[in-house]
């Protein structure tokens, strides 16, 4: 089984980005510890980052062609893109959004995220650890647990 992981704009500064909301994991440590996990599971995690929206949109559908599921931190665009939304919308495989913030504790522009309504569940507030949630409620809804 394969299972997409795709992260938005900015995601790329983790550790250096805002750490006392983002905390101080970098990127290339969320995805590893993503692959490991799924390595130990018999499942590839396949990992993508873009600044741009169009990529983000691509991603999604790919991962409808060629995953089982995709955990999508949609990153800023999960409040203003339309575009993302009707990816996620499109695809047949379940997409867990994933913040690492609390963003309803935080302001008002980022209470709203277009990607909710049309994603399988929703982890925020954990975190980096927020990811291999999202990949555990992933792996459960496909197991149809
Ligand atoms: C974020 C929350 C968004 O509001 C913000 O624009 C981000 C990161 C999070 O992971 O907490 O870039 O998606």
């Amino acid at each position: 089984n394969v299972l997409f992981v795709v992260n938005g704009p900015n995601l790329n500064l983790l550790g250096r980005r805002e750490p006392s909301v983002y905390g101080t994991t970098t990127l290339d440590e969320i995805d590893g510890n993503c692959r490991a996990w799924g390595a130990e599971r018999g499942l590839e995690v396949r990992c993508f980052q873009s600044n741009h929206e169009g990529d983000l949109v691509d991603w999604v559908q790919r991962g409808g062609d060629e995953a089982d599921g995709i955990v999508l931190n949609g990153a800023a665009y999960s409040h203003t893109s339309v575009a993302l939304r009707d990816a996620v919308a499109a695809v047949s495989v379940p997409v867990i959004e994933v913040h690492l913030s609390n963003t309803a504790a935080r302001e008002a522009f980022r209470h709203e995220s277009h990607l909710t309504a049309v994603a399988a569940g929703l982890v925020m507030g954990f975190g980096a650890s927020g990811y291999i949630l999202a990949l555990q409620g992933l792996k459960t809804l496909l197991e149809g647990k």
